[in-house]
């Protein structure tokens, strides 16, 4: 029998993906704007600071079903794709990857994974929750989306945190390096004692484009990273192409959600 937990193989057959992540489409200067705030602000001492408040998860309880229809109000703004309520894009996410017969650990992974951006529903401004993320501390790869937004970010003059290497060691594994504030690492914390590995750092990653499509910052990963990396890969087309304007019916497929949150989650999060 294979192992479930044993890196996938890369995905042979991927649709067009020209059609996604197309930053110079008509309308798409709400994302030049988020980027440019996103850039802009997401420092050290910014995202030790967001860490220091929201983990401590002292927001408000939900059932993990309540924290997704609660999420459902939003639309997120740095999002070239879709304009679809969140619940959708989770449900089609899940939907496609239990269509090809993964585990079901990682049909909830596809359904959960975006439930971190509650953070805009507390009050954070957009961009210190969704849109691709990368580490601070360290010098700004030219290989993340609108690098010439970083010139006004006050680490990029500084000296302890604009060197290839920064305030890290060689290869000291990502979880040693602090990420731009995001719905990612929010949801990675909270969910990380509950999902087996892979589903973590795909949950903790998967707006890490830099490093998972980009192969950036390799300078910084572990064994450990290397070998989640596939897994990251895997799930990254699920999230991006499974964007699509016909999606399924919540309502028939609830109660096989509700179980499946149930098999893996706490009956309440302390959001
Ligand atoms: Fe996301
Ligand atoms: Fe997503």
């Amino acid at each position: 029998m294979s192992d479930p937990l044993a890196p996938p193989p890369l995905l042979a057959d991927e649709p067009n993906r020209a059609a996604f992540r197309d930053y110079t489409q008509p309308g798409i200067d709400r994302v030049r704007d988020f980027y440019r705030n996103n850039h802009t602000h997401q420092t050290v001492d910014f995202v030790l600071g967001k860490k220091d408040k929201w983990l401590q998860f002292r927001q408000r309880e939900m059932t993990p079903w309540e924290g997704l229809d609660y999420l459902n109000t939003l639309v997120d703004e740095s999002d070239p794709d879709i304009n679809l309520p969140q619940i959708s894009h989770l449900l089609q996410t899940a939907e496609a990857i239990r269509a090809d017969g993964h585990p079901d650990w990682f049909v909830l992974t596809g359904f959960v994974h975006d439930l971190g951006k509650v953070l805009c529903l507390f009050g954070e401004p957009q961009w210190a929750v969704v849109g691709d993320t990368f580490p601070v501390g360290c010098r700004h790869s030219d290989r993340i989306v609108y690098p010439e937004f970083f010139a006004a970010n006050p680490d990029s003059q500084d000296h302890r945190y604009n060197s290839e290497l920064g305030i890290y060691h060689p290869n000291c594994g990502l979880d040693q390096v602090h990420m731009s504030w995001g719905h990612d690492e929010y949801l990675y914390h909270l969910l990380k004692d509950y999902v087996p590995e892979p589903a973590q750092y795909m949950i903790r990653y998967h707006s890490f484009y830099a490093w998972h499509r980009e192969g950036q910052y390799r300078h910084l990963t572990d064994a450990r990273d290397e070998a989640n990396l596939s897994w990251v890969q895997k799930f990254n087309p699920y999230d991006l192409y499974s964007k699509n304007p016909n999606p399924p019916v919540l309502a028939e497929l609830k109660p096989y959600y509700e179980d499946l949150l149930a098999k893996y989650l706490p009956a309440t999060l302390k959001l």
